[in-house]
């Protein structure tokens, strides 16, 4: 069992996973997953490898060795995480949510999640790590000694969503983002391996009618409970 701790942070899209795991990895001076932005990266590069199509089934062997040799790399600026695919960056591209879909579509092939998993687990460097995804407390890091599942309305996630895209530029309307969240809902957690669920242990935050910073403030209470009990028995 690792030393290092991690705290996993789970839950559907919109739902404010992201910006809650970058305030506290910030806080903690921790490492950070955004297990998402993989399998993003990994459908934008099954695209340009002309393996994924709108209307065929992947091609699961295929996909499995282009997981292999991936070429993805993270890098800091100015407190923000850039993608790179090789030596071009991704990072606007896969935020997309055509890029979202595509992720949800490819993360459902078993063999392909297996191929990634090594890659996610690395991140589990000192001083610790907090994980982003859909299942980073069921399957990723299950040893987590704290493990969160946030959940919000398909409403208010709808909105958040949409708000994110018309900041970054996008257009879009709720309507349909409303459906893109409610279609990758369905698929990720009706897919047969590493469903989105919580972990049996998992601590349960319905945002619905919070803010975030509301929102983190209970995250932090869970945080200095569960890290306090993690070292004393180190
Ligand atoms: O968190 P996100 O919206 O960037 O994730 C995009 C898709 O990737 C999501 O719809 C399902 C998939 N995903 C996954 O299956 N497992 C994870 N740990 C993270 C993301």
């Amino acid at each position: 069992m690792s030393t290092v701790p991690v705290i996993t942070i789970d839950g559907p899209g919109g739902v404010g996973k992201g910006t809650l795991s970058r305030l506290l990895a910030r806080r903690l001076g921790w490492h950070l997953l955004d297990s998402g932005a993989i399998y993003r990266a990994m459908g934008l590069a099954a695209v340009r490898a002309g393996l994924l199509f709108d209307n065929a089934e992947p091609d699961e062997s295929r996909l499995l060795r282009l997981a292999q040799d991936l070429p993805l790399r993270f890098a800091e600026r100015q407190g923000e995480t850039l993608i790179f695919l090789g030596d071009q960056e991704i990072t606007q591209e896969v935020r997309s949510p055509e890029a979202g879909q595509r992720a949800s579509r490819i993360a459902a092939l078993p063999l392909l999640r297996e191929a990634l998993l090594q890659r996610q687990r690395d991140f589990r460097r000192p001083p610790g790590l907090v994980a982003d995804g859909r299942d980073m407390g069921t399957v990723v890091f299950p040893d987590a000694p704290l493990k969160v599942f946030l959940t919000a309305s398909v409403e208010e996630r709808s909105k958040r969503r949409l708000k994110q895209l018309l900041e970054q530029g996008d257009s879009a309307t709720l309507e349909s983002v409303e459906a893109e969240i409610i279609e990758r809902d369905r698929r990720d957690r009706e897919r047969s391996v590493a469903p989105l669920q919580p972990a049996p242990d998992a601590r349960i935050l319905d945002s619905s009618h919070q803010d975030i910073e509301e929102s983190f403030r209970v995250l932090a209470g869970w945080v200095d409970d569960t890290l306090g009990e993690f070292f004393s028995r180190q």
